[in-house]
C-alpha cells in the first residue's frame, strides 16, 4: 500500500497539500477549518511587522474565463492584515490542536535588519514548523521596496536570507518570483546565502485589459488600474517550467505551486521537483473540500505505479527536460488520421496551411496527408475536435 505521508527536512507532511500563503491562510478559523477537512499544512498569509500599513482597494480582483469557467485570477491584494500577536497566539493554539499539522510562516518586512529579525526573533518562540521569506509579491509592495523588488536583486535577497539564516531556529524557504528572465539566478544566490529551500512560484504579474465599452481598465478602482499578480491555471506552465529549472539547479526542498486544480497537477509539480505542493486559487474557487479528491487521486495514482511514497515520483521527469539544441533532430513524427473518428470539419487543414506547411488536403470521403510536406509540427493533433489524429513515426518500406 501507498502513502501520501512524506517528510521534508525532518518536517513530517501527513499529505504533501499545502494551502498557500492568501486568503485561505488569512486567519486562524480558516485555517482550523483546513485542517479539520484534511489538509497536510497550511502557510499563513504573509505576516508583516505592525506598523506596515495594509490599506486595500475595493475591488481588488479581475478573473480571465474560458467558456465560462474561471481560469485565472489577476489580484491586487496585500497581505496579512492581523497582528504579530494575533498569529503568534493562533500558531500556539493551532498547533496544541493539530500537532500533526504543518504550519509555515510566510513573512516580508522593510530591507531593515532589525525589522526582518525582530519578526524571527517573536516567531521562533512559537511552535512553527518553518519560515517562507516573501520576497515575490508583485503588486503594492514593489513600490514600498519590498515584495518583488526584493526577489528581482540577487544582492538584497542573498542580504535578507543571511540575516534571517543567522537567528531562525526553523528551516527557511525563500519564495521566489516568477517575473525574472532566470529563476535560477536568485536561486542560487539565496542557496549560497544559507537558505534551506524554495517555495515557488508566487503570482505572476499581469494585466486583464480594457473594457471596450467603457473604454476604462477592467480592474478599476475609480477610474485607474495597475499591475497585478496572476494565478490560477493560466500561470501553470509558468510554475511547471520555475519549478523544474529550480531542480535543475539545487537538491534543497521546493515548496511547488502555481495552477493546480487536480491531483495530476500535484503530481506533475512532484516529477518536476516539489517536494511538496501548495494551492491557492483552486481552494478559493471551490472550497477547501476539493482536497478530498487531491489526496484520493494521488494515492490512487501511487498504488496503481506500485510506488510506494512520493518520493519515487520526485525529479522523475527532470532527467527528460534538455537544451533545444540537444533534442533529436532525426526523429520525425506524422499524423496518423483515423478516417472513422474524422468529422470532416477541416480544421486540421485549416491550421495547416494557415501555418504555411500545406501538408493537409481535404478530399471528399477523407483528409490526404502529403508526407513530403509535413515538418511532423502536430499543430493539426491538437486542433482535431474528435481525437481523431494521433502523431506517430511512420516506417518507410525498405526495398529489400
Ligand atoms: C488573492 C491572493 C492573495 C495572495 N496573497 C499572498 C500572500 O500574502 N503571500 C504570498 O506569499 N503569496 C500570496 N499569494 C500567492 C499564492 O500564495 C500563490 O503563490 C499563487 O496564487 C499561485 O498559486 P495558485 O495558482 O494555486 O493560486 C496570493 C494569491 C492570491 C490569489
Amino acid at each position: 500500500m501507498s502513502t501520501l505521508k512524506t517528510s521534508v527536512l525532518g518536517i513530517e507532511f501527513e499529505n504533501p497539500f499545502l494551502l498557500a500563503s492568501a486568503p485561505p491562510t488569512a486567519s486562524i478559523e480558516s485555517i482550523d477549518k483546513a485542517f479539520q477537512m484534511g489538509w497536510g499544512g497550511a502557510v499563513i498569509k504573509t505576516i508583516t511587522p505592525d506598523d506596515l500599513e495594509m490599506f486595500e482597494v475595493s475591488p481588488r480582483y479581475e478573473t480571465l474565463k474560458s467558456k465560462g469557467k474561471i481560469i485565472g485570477f489577476q489580484n491586487i491584494e496585500l497581505l496579512s492584515h492581523k497582528s504579530v500577536k494575533y498569529w503568534c497566539d493562533g500558531i500556539h493554539y493551532l498547533k496544541k490542536k493539530y500537532p500533526e499539522k504543518v504550519i509555515i510562516a510566510s513573512i516580508m518586512a522593510p530591507v531593515k535588519r532589525d525589522e526582518w529579525q525582530n519578526l524571527i526573533h517573536i516567531l521562533n518562540d512559537t511552535p512553527i514548523d518553518a519560515y517562507e521569506l516573501n520576497f515575490s509579491c508583485p503588486h503594492g509592495m514593489p513600490e514600498r521596496n519590498i515584495g518583488m523588488a526584493i526577489g528581482t536583486s540577487a544582492e538584497i535577497s542573498i542580504l535578507i536570507t543571511s540575516w534571517v539564516k543567522s537567528i531562525a531556529n526553523k528551516p527557511v524557504f525563500v519564495k521566489l518570483t516568477p517575473n525574472v528572465t532566470d529563476i535560477t539566478w536568485i536561486a542560487k544566490a539565496v542557496e549560497k546565502a544559507g537558505c534551506d529551500g524554495f517555495a515557488a512560484i508566487n503570482t505572476v504579474q499581469g494585466f486583464m485589459g480594457v473594457n471596450l465599452d467603457t473604454l476604462e481598465p477592467n480592474l478599476c478602482i475609480d477610474g485607474y488600474s495597475t499591475y497585478g499578480g496572476c494565478s490560477g491555471e493560466i500561470v501553470k506552465p509558468i510554475g511547471f517550467k520555475c519549478v523544474a529549472q529550480i531542480r535543475q539547479c539545487s537538491d534543497l526542498p521546493i515548496l511547488g505551486m502555481g495552477g493546480i486544480s487536480n491531483w495530476q497537477d500535484a503530481a506533475q509539480y512532484i516529477t518536476l521537483g516539489a517536494d511538496v505542493v501548495q494551492i491557492c486559487t483552486e481552494v478559493m474557487l471551490n472550497g477547501y473540500g476539493v482536497i478530498n479528491g487531491l489526496k484520493t487521486g494521488l494515492l490512487n495514482y501511487l498504488n496503481e505505479k506500485r510506488m510506494n511514497s512520493i518520493s519515487e515520483l520526485k525529479n522523475i521527469a527532470i532527467p527528460k527536460i534538455t537544451s533545444h539544441g540537444k533534442l533529436n533532430r532525426n526523429y520525425h513524427l506524422y499524423p496518423d488520421i483515423n478516417d472513422e473518428k474524422c468529422g470532416k470539419c477541416g480544421k486540421c487543414v485549416k491550421i495547416c496551411s494557415e501555418s504555411e506547411y500545406n501538408a493537409l488536403i481535404k478530399k471528399e470521403k477523407c483528409i490526404e496527408l502529403n508526407k513530403n510536406a509535413c515538418e511532423g509540427c502536430s499543430l493539426c493533433s491538437h486542433v482535431c475536435p474528435q481525437g481523431a489524429i494521433t502523431m506517430k513515426i511512420i516506417f518507410e518500406p525498405t526495398s529489400d
